[in-house]
């Protein structure tokens, strides 16, 4: 068992958390899974704390996937030979169980397999029936792939607006939200979008937003993408229209497959904008015929990833087995831990080495943890020397926005005065612009706790944490900031 001391000389030790956090001797049982089906992290000294960007794949998932792939013929599902109907069979089976999985009744919900989240986000975005004196409102904190959404709302006329966070905590606030839902034409489509959980601050918005959003006439989008690795979503409690995730953020493996979970009333509602092989029940080129096929045929193009896809369903079994309420538990204890333990860090005159962006608590909140490290006078501590001194450490964190730019501005204090009109030259780079809008650096530092997450991670990133108190400065010319 390793200590570490801080500033203030306190010492926190693996027996100091399991005293403070008795349940997390209930998940031990991640414990020998990590030593057996991710021994690999261990074997390369490596500490993954960027489970929000993508989570780890057991051994067993990927060795029953080959033995599948060795074992089997697989040929095109879009045909009735025997090999394609080992395929559709496989792939009929993996969409009852990701209904099954998230409790959706297949009497009122879809499964449509896409390349990603951000597939599924777009298969609404474009096909949801916009038009003018229609609206499309969003939470600020919300990732690129639920923002360009607004794209195709204003394109078709519509009014869009965003949902202001406050300041720490990074929240909603109820009573604004609602004024914002009350504001709509009731005889027009709105699209309502929100992250079950931030992927930029860990917050959780609340899923009871759901039904009063939908009382008011809206369409609820939500997000799951960050939330579904680490909690429960029961389709069966919770009734948005749609549900956007990535398969690879649950269990790593296969990436480049995700879902849309769609009420099946929604999904009629939706209006494609173009027709594809495998969407269509006809189609011809003389009499200009079009008939889409209706349910999530009508919205997957083309070829599915049939041998992605039973892949997937090894997955989905993986995290059953280990119990996804259990991984919740795990990643709370730690997170808890992580975040006081955060808070203590300090300079030697006392100050703060450390600033968490939103919730300082877990109330509320999951195992993301956005951060950024201060030096002794306050400024912010450049996030590429971050990465790079992590990098030393064999630590794997996520630095820059993170794709979620309205929970940034909100962190970073940046109001919409000071962003209105400032544009993006074609001489400028990322840098040239962070500077114009006076954030202090290019984002912020993240840390996310999943399924494979232990003690001895969030032990070694405090001690890492413990190597900017008191720094003076980082070393100039760190490489340009290109994208965010
Ligand atoms: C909350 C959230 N939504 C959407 C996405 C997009 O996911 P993907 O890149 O898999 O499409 C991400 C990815 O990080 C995310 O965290």
């Amino acid at each position: 068992m390793q200590a570490i001391t801080h500033a203030d000389g306190l010492v926190a030790s693996e027996a100091a958390f399991l005293d403070a956090h008795p349940s997390f001797r209930e998940t031990a049982v991640l414990d020998e899974l990590r030593a057996s089906e991710y021994a690999r992290l261990d074997a390369r000294g490596e500490v993954y704390l960027d489970y929000c960007g993508g989570s780890l794949y057991a051994t067993s998932q990927v060795e029953e996937h080959q033995r599948l792939l060795r074992e089997t013929v697989f040929g095109n599902p879009h045909s009735a030979n025997p090999t394609s109907s080992a395929a559709t069979a496989l792939v009929q089976r993996a969409r009852a169980a990701v209904l099954r999985y998230f409790r959706a009744p297949e009497s009122e919900y879809e499964c449509i397999f896409t390349a990603n989240a951000s597939g599924a986000l777009r298969l609404v975005g474009e096909a949801y029936p916009f038009g003018p004196a229609g609206r499309f409102l969003a939470t600020s904190d919300n990732h690129n792939s639920v923002n360009g959404i607004r794209e195709f709302a204003r394109t078709k006329g519509a009014r869009t607006a965003y949902v202001p966070l406050g300041c720490p905590d990074l929240r909603v606030d109820d009573e604004v939200l609602l004024g914002l839902l009350d504001d709509r034409d009731a005889g027009c489509s709105n699209l309502f979008a929100f992250p079950a959980q931030s992927n930029f601050s860990g917050v959780k918005h609340p899923l009871e937003w759901i039904a009063p959003a939908r009382e008011r006439g809206w369409d609820v989008l939500v997000d799951g993408a960050a939330f579904v690795p680490t909690n429960r979503l029961d389709l069966s409690v919770w009734t948005p229209d749609f549900v956007a995730i990535s398969f690879y953020k649950l269990f790593g493996y296969p990436t480049g497959l995700g879902a849309l979970l769609a009420r099946r009333d929604a999904l009629r509602r939706l209006d494609r904008p173009w027709f594809a092989g495998g969407t269509v029940v006809a189609a011809n080129v003389g009499g200009d015929l079009v008939v889409p096929l209706s349910g999530h045929a009508g919205f997957e193009d083309g070829t599915v990833d049939y041998l992605g896809i039973p892949a997937m369903e090894i997955g989905l079994r993986h995290v059953e087995r280990v119990g996804i309420d259990l991984i919740s538990r795990r990643v709370e204890a730690l997170g808890t831990w992580l975040l006081a333990g955060l808070r203590r860090v300090r300079h030697a005159d006392g100050g703060p080495a450390v600033r968490v962006y939103g919730p300082a608590t877990w109330d509320g909140r999951g195992a993301t943890i956005a951060l950024n490290f201060l030096h002794p006078d306050g400024r912010v501590v450049d996030e590429r020397f971050v990465d790079m001194l992590a990098a030393d450490h064999d630590i794997s964190v996520r630095t820059g926005c993170f794709c979620n730019p309205g929970a940034g501005e909100a962190a970073f204090l940046l109001s919409p005065d000071a962003l209105t009109g400032v544009g993006f030259g074609d001489d400028m780079i990322l840098d040239d612009f962070i500077t114009r809008i006076g954030m202090p650096s290019g984002g912020a530092v993240r840390v996310s706790l999943g399924l494979a997450s232990n003690f001895a991670d969030v032990h070694r990133f405090m001690a890492f944490a413990t190597r900017f108190r008191d720094l003076e400065d980082v070393p100039q010319h760190l490489p340009p900031r290109l994208a965010c």
